[in-house]
């Protein structure tokens, strides 16, 4: 595999996808005698992905997940964050590979995807286990808009006024006990409804559902949130409908979409990018301009902003993506060169 060799400046986004990945799937078009063709593993959206949402056709419309709006309080102290994502970006270049492994595949395969009746079960080693529906994550907490940063480990950023409520809320009110050390986070197991769990070769070869692990300190840390919408909207399938999480110092593969379970243990889960390229990501996951990925520099990002998502300009990566002061004492003594 020739990105081993690719000078890191050169790296195309579309070879951005972890070694292990490109490797099993190079087995499966060997497999299907296919060798010869050249095909891209992580499609770049085209142009006609971004024009979905603006389709004159009436018929498209009427197949687009219709978003509710939310009342919400503006949390002050995270307000002041500019220049924003423009909302179009936000909801059409994604990741989320239960519905393909393209930035456009979300957006473009999930708006059948039904996310009422919903059911999060948060169980483990808790004091009152309990399974919350569609109407108690809009209703049962308060919730407030965050403007906040966050960085994707292939090197592109984005600025979101996410709407949720802290992760340390729904936490307490389930009651944590004292030997819980993790929290583990699961997506909905749903193949019937996402093309990528149907298919080894769309979702990635990702064993689904989708896993992700928090210690108990972070998950309480005031800046995790569990999101239910954005830009003043219930969230779209695409971003995670009805519920993610965001943790918006670490890389964003932690800032799991569309969970079903929330299990408190004392053992640390295996999330899934861990499980799938271990030499290439980690546990804590945390952002961190100095410590390059394996294939890739961390110094810097893409951050997207108005006009062409492949073209804009490059910022420095800021540590712990510019939440040191609230979570740098969470890493005290910890080797953060050798933490992915
Ligand atoms: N959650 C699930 N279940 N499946 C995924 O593929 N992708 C992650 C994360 N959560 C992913 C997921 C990655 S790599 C990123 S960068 C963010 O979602 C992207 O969130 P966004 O599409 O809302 O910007």
């Amino acid at each position: 595999m020739l990105i081993k060799h690719t000078k890191k400046s050169q790296l195309k986004e579309s070879q951005l996808t972890s070694e292990s990945v490109y490797k099993e799937r190079r087995n499966i078009i060997k497999g299907l005698g296919l060798a010869a063709l050249t095909i891209p593993f992580i499609k770049p959206a085209s142009a006609s992905v971004f024009d979905i949402f603006s389709s004159g056709n009436d018929q498209d419309k009427n197949a687009l997940f219709q978003r509710s709006a939310l009342s919400f309080t503006k949390n002050t102290n995270y307000q002041s964050l500019t220049p924003l994502t423009p909302e179009d970006k936000v909801i059409q270049y994604n990741n989320f590979y239960e519905f393909g492994t393209g930035k456009g595949d979300p957006a473009q395969y999930s708006q059948q995807f039904k996310v009422d009746p919903w059911s999060l079960t948060i169980d483990g080693l808790v004091d009152n286990p309990q399974t919350l529906n569609y109407e108690d994550l809009l209703k049962k907490f308060d919730i407030e808009e965050r403007l906040y940063r966050m960085r994707c480990v292939e090197a592109w950023s984005m600025n979101i006024p996410w709407l949720g409520f802290t992760l340390a809320t729904l936490l307490k009110q389930a009651g944590v006990k004292s030997d819980a050390k993790y929290v583990r986070f699961e997506t909905v197991f749903d193949p019937d409804q996402m093309r990528g769990q149907a298919s080894r070769f769309v979702g990635g070869s990702i064993n689904f559902p989708y896993v992700e692990g928090l210690t108990i300190e972070e998950a309480m840390n005031p800046l995790a949130l569990l999101s239910v919408g954005l830009y003043g909207k219930t969230l779209a399938p695409q971003n995670g409908a009805p519920i993610r999480l965001v943790v918006p110092w670490k890389y964003g593969f932690k800032s799991i979409k569309s969970i079903v379970k929330i299990t408190l243990t004392d053992k640390a889960p295996v999330n899934t990018w861990q499980a799938l390229g271990p030499d290439e990501y980690g546990f804590f996951a945390n952002v961190n301009p100095r410590a390059d990925h394996p294939r890739w520099s961390q110094a810097s990002e893409r951050f997207i902003g108005e006009g062409n998502v492949f073209q804009q300009s490059r910022q420095n990566t800021q540590m712990f993506n510019g939440y040191e002061e609230e979570v740098g004492h969470l890493y005290k003594g910890m080797d953060l060169l050798r933490n992915f």
